[in-house]
């Protein structure tokens, strides 16, 4: 299966490259499968991602998924970018091949972990909202790998 335009114009032009500075939440997941980096950087005000900004170390497809992540939770509520799925973001992109569905995964982990820093940061415990953190298979939607 070959990458959709979709894919191929978010890993050529992506968007939201880079860090913020104060950054409110931080989160850095790695890829347990193919050891691929990535780093996000959220900025709150009044519960509302009102910037967003990530570097990947990884994959195009990772790069991609990434960058219409980033492009799905901006401006949205907290809770709204807590139920972003990898699916959903695969979704947007019209798709990725069954090889490189894990590859969505980390732009879904990402966002949950500089959430979770985000809470850490105002003192709050993130486990009860976020949900136990894990580089297993676990939150990887419909990804059709044994
Ligand atoms: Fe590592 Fe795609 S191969 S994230």
């Amino acid at each position: 299966m070959a990458y959709s335009e979709k894919v191929m114009d978010h890993f050529a032009n992506p968007r939201n490259v880079g860090e913020i500075e104060n950054a409110d939440g931080i989160g850095e997941v790695g890829n347990s499968k193919c050891g691929d980096i990535m780093k996000m950087y959220i900025k709150v005000d009044n519960n509302i991602i009102s910037d967003v900004k990530f570097k990947t170390f990884g994959c195009g497809a990772a790069i991609a998924t990434s960058s219409m992540a980033t492009e799905l939770i901006k401006g949205k509520t907290i809770d709204d970018a807590l139920k972003l799925t990898n699916k959903a973001v695969m979704e947007a992109l019209d798709g990725l091949p069954p090889v490189k569905v894990h590859c969505s995964v980390l732009a879904e982990q990402a966002i949950k972990a500089a959430v979770s820093d985000y809470y850490r940061n105002q003192g709050i415990d993130p486990e009860p909202i976020v949900g136990k953190q894990s580089d297993d298979c676990a939150h990887c939607h419909d990804c059709g790998e044994e």
